[in-house]
């Protein structure tokens, strides 16, 4: 019997998850936890359960109540606010990953999902088409833990024979859930100004490529990569997905062809420097051979969506 918990669950891709792991699985064998004590909207459709990953009593009180065998990690600090709290953003991101890891390690849990980023990547790492393996010398606090992360997944995996995934996302794109303190938020930031009818001041300059991708595509990967046979995941580390690359001149060129008369200014502040840092485009060969990975979005469908739903559907901050 399946029983999966998500952790983080009121943040920009929990808030999604829940909702489509409970559709597929049920809504009672999907228990929503966060460390915030008021439930969102979005996820009063089941379980709820306040829970501060870091403490490892209560987490493990969690899952024995609700004898969860898989657990969907999502709690930590993004890049700009990893770079304000190092300390605690190091804390954060690695000790809620050694508590789920050894729950499996032990055995309480069969299933881990846990997601890395394209900050693991640094200024050395070759920026077009980046491939899965390269040099890897993250600049940024946020990156240290993913890529740390990433390794220690690799290692639970091939020494306890710990049953973990994950994925390297892209900056994710959605209206539902807002992104909190990450380089890629411009992205969607821009959506709620085009639509409000004002000027947008971006934070990063007209060139600035990075890989993104819309949030249902994400879902989507997140939740066949778990759902795979064990023996098609070959990387237990995490794996490059690629979505889509664009510049913020370039989105803003694809909202203008629907708000004419949308206007930008750039104003980049210290994410620019984070930005130069990854790549701008990302091959995901191995996701595509390993699991089937192929996703559905590109830039024009993306914007149409966003600025169909942004501040009329599904808002639930
Ligand atoms: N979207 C994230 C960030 O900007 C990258 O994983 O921090």
């Amino acid at each position: 019997m399946k029983k999966i918990m998500v952790i983080g669950a009121s943040g920009q891709i929990g808030t999604e998850l829940v909702v489509a792991l409970r559709e597929q699985f049920g809504h009672e064998n999907v228990v929503a936890s966060d460390v915030k004590d008021t439930v969102k909207e979005a996820l009063k459709g089941g379980p709820y359960e306040q829970v501060d990953v870091m403490d490892n009593e209560a987490l493990k009180a969690a899952v024995n109540k609700h004898a969860i065998t898989e657990i969907y990690l999502l709690a930590a600090l993004l890049s700009g606010t990893a770079e304000k709290h190092p300390e605690f953003a190091w804390k954060l991101n690695m000790e809620g990953l050694f508590n789920v890891l050894n729950l499996a390690k032990d055995k309480v849990i069969k299933k881990v999902f846990w997601p890395s980023s394209i900050a693991v990547f640094g200024p050395n790492t070759p920026k077009n088409n980046t491939p899965q393996y390269t040099i890897m010398e993250p600049s940024t606090v946020y990156g240290i833990s993913k890529l740390a992360g990433e390794r220690w997944c690799e290692y639970y995996a091939k020494q306890y024979d710990v049953d973990v995934r994950s994925i390297r996302y892209p900056g994710l794109i959605s209206y539902t859930s807002l992104p909190g303190g990450g380089t890629t938020d411009y992205a969607v930031d821009i959506f709620y100004s085009a639509k409000r009818n004002e000027k947008y001041s971006c934070f990063l300059t007209e060139k600035t490529a990075l890989p993104m991708m819309y949030m249902e595509d994400a879902i989507r990967a997140t939740i066949s990569l778990m759902e795979a046979p064990r023996d098609t995941i070959k990387i237990k580390s995490s794996y490059n997905l690629g979505g889509i690359s664009f510049t913020p001149e370039e989105i803003y060129a694809e909202i203008k062809k629907s708000k004419p008369d949308f206007e930008i200014e750039y104003t980049p502040d210290f994410r620019q420097k984070i930005a130069d840092s990854w790549p701008s485009s990302i091959d995901d060969t191995d996701a595509q051979n390993d699991w089937g990975w192929k996703g559905k979005y590109n830039l024009e469908k993306l914007c149409k969506i966003m600025l169909e739903n942004v501040l009329d559907t599904g808002i639930n901050v």
